[in-house]
């Protein structure tokens, strides 16, 4: 079989090094072409360039830009896949792309983008791999990945960058609908960093390239490169289309994403039949990290006022901090004004009483998560409360009906359970108690998407569904380091398979101390499956709350995590390490998620499948591109599934022992998805 990507190299060379300094301008400027584009040699000759530049210690800082007048880089070069004879050739094609692209983004010098026009296709998802991105406010400069148009999937990093750098909604926006934006919305949407006059686009990339590396999008995708092959649709060119027919895994891909689009369109339509009532006037309970951010979220995307009480005013101060920091982070984009941002900043008044609480029509309570102190508070409420007020609970655990047993109106009492960082997280899950009324659902789901989430609708149990799901996960990730593996190939091997950041991290940024009043309450409601191991008791004991006080897992400095804390293998008594078995991690972590999933789903806390799905990927960052949780079981089989997890219990013990609900479907050779 020829190989795509040892097709005939053009001679002179398209890219060019200019040194100055520590600092290297990669020119790319295609030879006899009116535009840059990647074709297969160019991009066998942009690995060699990559080599040069992972051997170089000289260069310290990288640019790239372009020698064409309006074009950074036009994309892939499409006519090669009409001369791709088979879906090997295609996806060889493919990977090679992705594998140089991904080692570009593995640089140790800082990189950045400098886009002087289109940056399309490939153009993007070189720019995705950049550390930082500048651009052009030129009417030709445009960014985005328009090959769905074509039919071709963003195989190059751009399906698992994207969601990464701007969210899951907005990226799935340019993905499906093959968008491109010109540098004003792209920066207002947080995918480049900076617009400038075409004239200053190299100086301020200078500036940028003085920058630090960033540690942000994480970019662990190496493992899967054969599921993001490209997918040709419909009927582009008829030699193609025939010739991956066969490319299941990227029609996967393809799928999924369209249903996870679907889903997002159809979680916005409301289900319940009761009408929602208006919120004119809100209030949260708590001013800390939760309740700081959900009073900033109304503040920010509502016309409501906002009411906020803790009980003493130092920590009122902590949450207005909390808001403020939020919107800072715009104004320093400048996103926001910093006027506009003292406006809204002021639409939060706070009190240590409950005055003013008279008069909402919504509470969201943030306060400990302690159920005495929870019902306290709700009592308290609906003292003062007017008729019809609906108390929204925010706890992540502990059931609504709980929270609701001694109220007087628990039909007003509904969970709304938001995930941290409140601003980013895009899912809520609204939470049925067993006596609340269809109008508090609506109102608190309508709310929710007001405040610009994706909804949910659950019914009531510990951990409802997120957490519960998350549980098993976390437990097996302490285990697997008792075991003496590694913090950082825990996190890799999790990073590899999609997950947005590994579970050591996931532990450190959620904070310890939260993890270990979740672990209780959930080992306390499923026993043997939940079994925790020592490491966050242990860890929690020794003062180690994670990123919120500098100690966890890893070591940090001024807030930004550094490399992992090799003191914790001695806190936990591990003597030797090594480096995990990624295929052995994820099969542990994934499977143990099945298994509660399945259960979760037979108890009908969440209505279907696809619910569940989207609740974990938007709840938890869940690969999208895998589809979500179930589907990605239903494709490895549940039969399987339940051998291996027969296997895992009689290795590791009780904890794996099939739910009698993932062994009733296996053993019918059953499908979660129907
Ligand atoms: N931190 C997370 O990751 C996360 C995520 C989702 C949900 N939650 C849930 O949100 C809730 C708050 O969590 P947090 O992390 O913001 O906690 P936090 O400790 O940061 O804040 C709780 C605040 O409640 C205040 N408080 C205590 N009693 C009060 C009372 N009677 N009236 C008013 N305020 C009172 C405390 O002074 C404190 O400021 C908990 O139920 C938690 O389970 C937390």
């Amino acid at each position: 079989m020829t190989s795509l990507v040892e097709a005939t190299p053009h001679s002179a060379s398209a890219f060019r090094i200019e040194r100055d300094g520590d600092l290297g301008i990669l020119w790319f400027d295609l030879p006899g072409e009116k535009i840059n584009k990647f074709s297969s040699a160019v991009m066998t000759e942009f690995a060699g360039v990559v080599d040069e530049l992972e051997r170089d210690g000289g260069i310290k800082r990288i640019i790239v830009a372009s020698g064409k007048p309006s074009i950074f880089i036009a994309g892939a070069d499409v006519t090669e896949f009409s001369k791709a004879t088979s879906a090997e050739q295609a996806r060889e094609y493919t990977r090679f792309g992705q594998q140089t692209i991904h080692r570009f983004s593995k640089l140790s010098q800082v990189t950045v983008a400098a886009i002087n026009g289109a940056a399309l296709g490939g153009g993007c998802e070189l720019a995705l791999a950049c550390d930082y991105r500048v651009m052009s406010d030129g009417p030709k400069a445009q960014i985005g990945l328009p090959e769905t148009k074509l039919g071709i999937y963003p195989a190059w990093g751009g399906v698992t960058r994207l969601p990464r750098l701007i969210g899951l909604p907005a990226a799935l926006d340019i993905i499906l609908n093959g968008k491109t934006l010109d540098g004003k919305r792209a920066k207002k949407i947080g995918l480049v960093d900076e617009v400038v006059p075409a004239s200053i686009l190299l100086d301020i990339a200078h500036q940028f390239a003085a920058k630090p590396k960033r540690a942000g999008i994480e970019r662990g995708l190496a493992r899967e490169v054969d599921e993001v092959v490209p997918l040709i649709v419909g009927s582009t060119s008829s030699s193609t289309s025939g010739s991956t027919n066969g490319s299941t895994a990227g029609s996967d891909v393809a799928q999924n994403l369209i249903r996870l689009f679907f889903l997002m369109e159809d979680s916005k339509k409301e289900r319940i039949a009761a009408a929602s009532l208006e919120v004119r006037d809100g209030g949260v309970l708590g001013a800390g990290i939760m309740g700081g951010g959900i009073a900033q979220l109304i503040a920010d995307k509502t016309d409501a006022s906002v009411r906020m009480r803790d009980i003493n005013w130092k920590a009122i101060a902590g949450g207005m901090k909390a808001a403020a920091k939020i919107w800072k982070k715009k104004v320093d984009r400048r996103r926001m004004t910093r006027v506009e941002m003292q406006r809204k900043l002021a639409r939060i008044t706070s009190t240590i009483d409950w005055s003013g609480f008279e008069r909402c029509d919504l509470v969201i309570e943030a306060v400990v998560e302690n159920v005495e102190i929870k019902r306290q508070v709700l009592h308290e409420f609906e003292a003062i409360a007017k008729p019809g007020a609906i108390f929204a609970t925010n706890t992540s655990t502990i059931p609504i009906t709980d929270i609701a047993a001694q109220a007087a109106k628990p039909e007003n009492v509904a969970g709304m359970h938001f995930f941290n960082p409140v601003d980013r997280m895009p899912l809520v899950e609204v939470i049925r108690g067993a006596k609340t009324s269809e109008v508090a659902m609506a109102t608190v789901a309508n709310f929710a998407r007001k405040l610009g989430k994706t909804v949910v609708y659950c019914n009531d149990g510990p951990g409802f569904v997120v957490n519960r799901i998350l549980g098993p996960y976390m437990n097996e990730a302490g285990f697997l380091l008792e075991e003496g593996n590694t913090i950082e190939s825990l996190d890799k091997a999790m990073v590899d398979f999609g997950m947005p950041m590994g579970p050591m991290a996931l532990l450190d940024e959620v904070g310890i101390d939260v993890a270990a009043k979740v672990a209780k309450i959930l080992s306390a409601a499923f026993g043997a499956r939940m079994e925790p191991s020592h490491v966050v008791d242990a860890l929690y004991t020794d003062g180690r709350y994670g990123k919120k006080n500098g100690k966890g897992l890893y070591l940090y400095e001024a807030g930004k995590r550094l490399g992992p804390d090799g003191s914790v293998y001695k806190l936990l008594g591990i003597r030797s390490t090594h480096p995990a078995d990624a295929a052995a991690v994820v099969e542990r972590m994934i499977f143990a998620m099945v298994n509660e999933a399945a259960m979760i789903l037979y108890e009908k806390i969440v209505a279907s499948p696809a619910e569940l799905d989207l609740a974990m990927i938007m709840g938890t960052g869940f690969p999208p591109f895998r589809g979500g949780l179930l589907r990605y079981a239903d494709k490895l089989g549940l039969p399987y599934i339940l051998a291996r997890l027969d296997d895992l219990a009689q290795k590791h013990g009780k904890r794996f022992l099939a739910t009698a609900a993932l062994r009733k479907l296996a053993e019918r050779d059953g499908k979660f998805y129907r």
